[in-house]
C-alpha cells in the first residue's frame, strides 16, 4: 500500500507493511462511531466559524458535505478503506474528496486523540438513554404484576429452602428495587460521561483560541473536561458504565435463575409463555426456558468486558496510548448484550403467569408460618427461645404426621404448651401470616399495593423527563 493517502505521508518515506495495516485499523468495529462523529465535527466547524477561523462559506460546506457523507453512510452507500484506518479518517477523506480545500480546514485545532473519546461519550450517552427508557419499561412490567399479584400466596426462601410465606407481588418488587438501584447508578454514570474532550487536541490542549464553552453546549455536554492530559487519556467513564451494566446483568441473572427454577415441573410455580421457549429436537415433552438461561449465561460475558476494559487500562501512562483503541469492541458488546437481555425481559414478563393454587400449596408444605407461630407465643408471654423450641416439636409432629401446622388440633398443640388458644389458627393461616407483617418494606399485600402505587408513580415522572 502506498503511503499517498495518509495523513501523515509528508514524515514517512516507506509504506505501511500490509499486515501492519490491517493490525492497527480499527475502522471495521468503529464505524459504528460514524453519526458521532459528523455531530462532533459539525459543532467543531461550527464553533471554528464563530471564531473566524473558517469562513461562514466554508464552515456552510463543511456541514453540507458532512451530512451528505451521514446520508450516504445511511444508505449503505458508503466505502470504508482500511488503509484509512479509522471512522474518523474516513469520514475526513471522504470530506476532502467531496468539497476539497475548506474539508482540509476541519481538523484545525483537533487531534484523532480528542476526537475519539469525544465519540465514545456521545455514543455512550444516547446508548445509556435507551437503556434507561428499558429499565423503565421492564419495572413497569414488574409493578403491573405486583399489583396483580397483591394477594398472591408463595413461600419466601432462604437457602432455597421454604423460610416464610410471601407474597408474589412483594417478591416482583424486590426486582423493582434492584432495577431502580440499576437505573440511578446509571443516571450516575452519565454525568461523568457527558464531559466534552475536544479542544484537548493531541494531548496538551491547542494553540488557536477555541471556544470549548461553545462546542460543549452545541453538544450538549455539560462542561469541556478541565484537563487535556485526563480528557485524552482516561476511559474511566467507559468502566464505570461497564460496572453498572454488569451489576444489572448480575441481577437479571438472579431473575433469570428464579424464572427457570419456578417454570421447572418440580417447582410448578410459573408458566413461560411459549413464544419465550424452545422444544427439544429429540425430547417431545420439552419446554425449555431459553430466554432466561441465555441471559443468565450473556452476564458472564458482560463481567468478562468489564474485566478487559479494567486491564487496558491498568497501567497506561498519559496520555493517549494505542491501546484505547481496544476500549471499543467490549463497550459496543456490552451495550448489545445488555439492551436484548432487557428487551428479552421487558418483552416476557407481561405473559409470566403465576400458578396460584401451586404457589400456595408450597408456601403450606414447607411450615412457613413457623415463625408465626414462635412470634403468637412471645405475645403470650412465652420467652422467643422458648417459643422456638416449642414450635420445633410441633413442626416434629407435623413432619411425623403429614400435617401443615393448621392441621393440627388444638389439644395436640396444647400438649406443647398450654399458652396456645383457639386464636392461634389465625396466624398460621398463610393470609394471616402474611397480613401480619404489615410494616415499612413488609409483605402484606396492603404494603406491596402501596409500594407499587408509589413506584407507578415515580416511573411515570421517570418516563417525562
Ligand atoms: N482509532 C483510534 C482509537 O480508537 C483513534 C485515535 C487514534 N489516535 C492516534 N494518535 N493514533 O483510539
Amino acid at each position: 500500500m502506498s503511503t499517498e493517502n495518509k495523513p501523515w505521508a509528508g514524515r514517512f518515506t516507506e509504506a505501511t507493511d500490509a499486515f501492519v495495516e490491517a493490525f492497527t485499523a480499527s475502522v471495521d468495529f468503529d464505524q459504528r462511531l460514524a453519526p458521532h462523529d459528523i455531530q462532533g465535527s459539525i459543532a467543531h466547524a461550527t464553533m471554528l466559524e464563530r471564531i473566524g477561523i473558517l469562513s461562514e462559506k466554508e464552515c456552510k460546506t463543511i456541514v453540507q458535505g458532512l451530512e451528505d457523507i451521514l446520508t450516504q453512510i445511511g444508505n449503505g452507500d458508503f466505502y470504508w478503506a482500511l488503509e484509512l484506518e479509522d471512522v474518523h479518517m474516513n469520514i475526513e477523506a471522504r470530506l476532502i474528496d467531496r468539497i476539497g480545500d475548506a474539508g482540509k480546514k476541519l481538523h484545525t485545532g483537533r487531534s484523532r486523540n480528542d476526537q475519539v473519546a469525544t465519540d465514545v461519550r456521545l455514543f455512550l450517552r444516547a446508548e445509556i438513554d435507551l437503556i434507561t427508557a428499558e429499565l423503565i419499561h421492564l419495572q413497569m412490567a414488574l409493578v403491573s404484576l405486583a399489583e396483580c399479584e397483591a394477594d398472591t400466596i408463595m413461600p419466601g426462601f432462604t437457602h432455597l429452602q421454604v423460610a416464610q410465606p410471601i407474597t408474589f407481588g412483594h417478591h416482583m418488587m424486590a426486582w423493582y428495587e434492584m432495577l431502580d438501584r440499576d437505573r440511578d447508578r446509571l443516571s450516575d454514570c452519565r454525568k461523568r460521561v457527558n464531559i466534552m474532550p475536544l479542544g484537548a487536541a493531541a494531548l496538551a490542549g491547542t494553540s488557536y483560541p477555541l471556544d470549548r464553552n461553545l462546542t460543549a453546549e452545541l453538544l450538549g455536554f455539560s462542561c469541556p473536561a478541565a484537563n487535556s492530559l485526563d480528557a485524552v487519556s482516561d476511559r474511566d467513564f467507559a468502566i464505570e458504565f461497564a460496572a453498572c451494566a454488569s451489576l444489572i446483568m448480575m441481577h437479571l441473572s438472579r431473575f433469570s435463575e428464579e424464572l427457570i427454577l419456578w417454570n421447572s415441573a418440580q417447582f410448578g410455580f410459573i408458566d413461560l409463555p411459549d413464544a419465550f421457549c424452545t422444544g427439544s429436537s429429540i425430547m417431545p415433552q420439552k419446554k425449555n426456558p431459553d430466554v432466561p438461561e441465555l441471559v443468565r449465561g450473556k452476564s458472564g460475558r458482560v463481567f468478562g468486558h468489564l474485566f478487559a476494559l479494567l486491564t487496558l487500562m491498568k497501567s497506561q501512562p498519559l496520555a493517549y496510548n494505542k491501546d484505547n483503541q481496544e476500549d471499543k469492541e467490549p463497550l459496543f458488546d456490552t451495550v448489545d448484550t445488555l439492551k436484548h437481555c432487557l428487551r428479552a425481559f421487558t418483552d416476557m414478563m407481561p405473559h409470566v403467569s403465576p400458578n396460584r393454587a401451586n404457589l400456595y400449596e408450597a408456601a403450606k408444605k414447607g411450615y412457613a408460618t413457623a415463625t408465626d407461630l414462635a412470634d403468637y407465643l412471645v405475645r403470650k408471654g412465652v420467652p422467643f427461645r422458648d417459643a422456638h423450641d416449642i414450635v420445633g416439636k410441633a413442626v416434629r409432629l407435623g413432619v411425623d404426621t403429614r400435617r401443615d401446622l393448621s392441621e393440627i388440633s388444638l389439644p395436640e398443640l396444647q400438649l406443647f404448651s398450654a399458652s396456645i388458644g383457639s386464636d392461634v389458627y389465625e396466624v398460621l393461616m398463610l393470609e394471616g401470616s402474611v397480613g401480619a407483617r404489615d410494616l415499612i418494606g413488609g409483605t402484606a399485600p396492603k404494603r406491596v399495593r402501596e409500594a407499587a402505587r408509589l413506584a407507578r408513580q415515580e416511573l411515570e415522572k421517570a418516563m417525562q423527563s
